[in-house]
């Protein structure tokens, strides 16, 4: 069983195509931290290949629907339909040549997500999901964790970055959560992938300030077609506005936002 819809196919189509240029260029990142001049320019133009080709794809596919990417920014066709693209999404662990990052589209119908993928091409897994017809990691299906005690549960995060106005907030909301789990919190660069391993049971929830909507658009579809929540600090749905998101199984959502009050 798997996802089989025009539009998920338009989307592992292009995500596939431009895999291949991401494949390539990581391949090079390893020789470049040793040059004097370091990767910056290299991974840029990356990102903006990779982007060009998504883009291209995603339009040749459906001409007519508008697109908000996160180099290229907003392209306006008719609204009701829009392809949300981070094209690298973890780019210092790309950078560094660390192999976690990702390719994450999401598509919104009437502001809504109604489908999305999030590609690790290092490690050939694609993550899927679309409304009504559940999540899927390749050709299998994922579930939220149980875990139900805070405790017990294996829990993430990203930031803060080091201009973030709210840096003091989020290092003491980590502390809060280092005193309730036993397993020490992981930070492991992309919020994407993060997303996506709440989806797939492997985490069990996560939490971030700041994030951007193309961090987070295909991950609230793969996460909640999994079985999971996608809310802001307080439990509620205003995490795009408010830039505050929680992810959680099903079960753990309540105890987290306690820590976080
Ligand atoms: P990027 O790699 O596309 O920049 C790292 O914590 C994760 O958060 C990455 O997914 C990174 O996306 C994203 N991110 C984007 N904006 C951020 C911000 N202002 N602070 C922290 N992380 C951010
Ligand atoms: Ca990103």
């Amino acid at each position: 069983m798997k996802l089989t819809s025009a539009n998920i196919n338009v989307m592992v189509k292009a995500c596939r195509k431009a895999s291949k240029t991401i494949i390539r260029d990581f391949g090079e990142i390893e020789n470049l931290q040793v040059s004097l001049k370091g990767p910056g320019d290299f991974v840029t133009n990356c990102d903006k290949k990779v982007e060009k080709i998504l883009i291209e794809e995603l339009l040749k596919a459906r001409p007519t629907y508008s697109i908000l990417s996160e180099e290229v920014g907003k392209i306006s066709n008719d609204e009701s339909f829009k392809w949300i693209i981070d094209p690298i999404d973890g780019t210092a662990n790309f950078f560094h040549g660390i192999p976690h990052f990702a390719i994450s589209i999401g598509l919104e119908h009437n502001k809504e997500i109604i489908c999305g993928i999030i590609y690790d091409p290092i490690k050939d897994e694609m993550f899927s999901a679309e409304k009504g017809n559940g999540a899927y990691v390749n050709n299998q299906r994922m579930r939220v964790s149980s875990r139900s005690k805070l405790e017990d549960c294996i829990i993430f995060t990203g930031g803060p970055k080091h201009e973030l106005k709210n840096k003091e907030l989020a290092l003491k909301e980590y502390n809060n959560f280092s005193l309730k789990v036993l397993v020490p919190i992981r930070k492991l660069g992309s919020a994407a992938l993060d997303m996506a391993y709440v989806a797939a049971g492997r985490c069990d929830g996560f939490w971030q300030r700041n994030l951007n909507y193309w961090d987070i658009a295909a991950g609230i579809i793969i996460v909640k077609e999994a079985g999971g929540f996608v809310t802001d600090f307080m439990g509620e749905n205003s995490y795009i506005e408010n830039k505050t998101i929680l992810v959680t199984n099903s079960k753990i959502n309540k105890e987290m936002i306690e820590v976080l009050k």
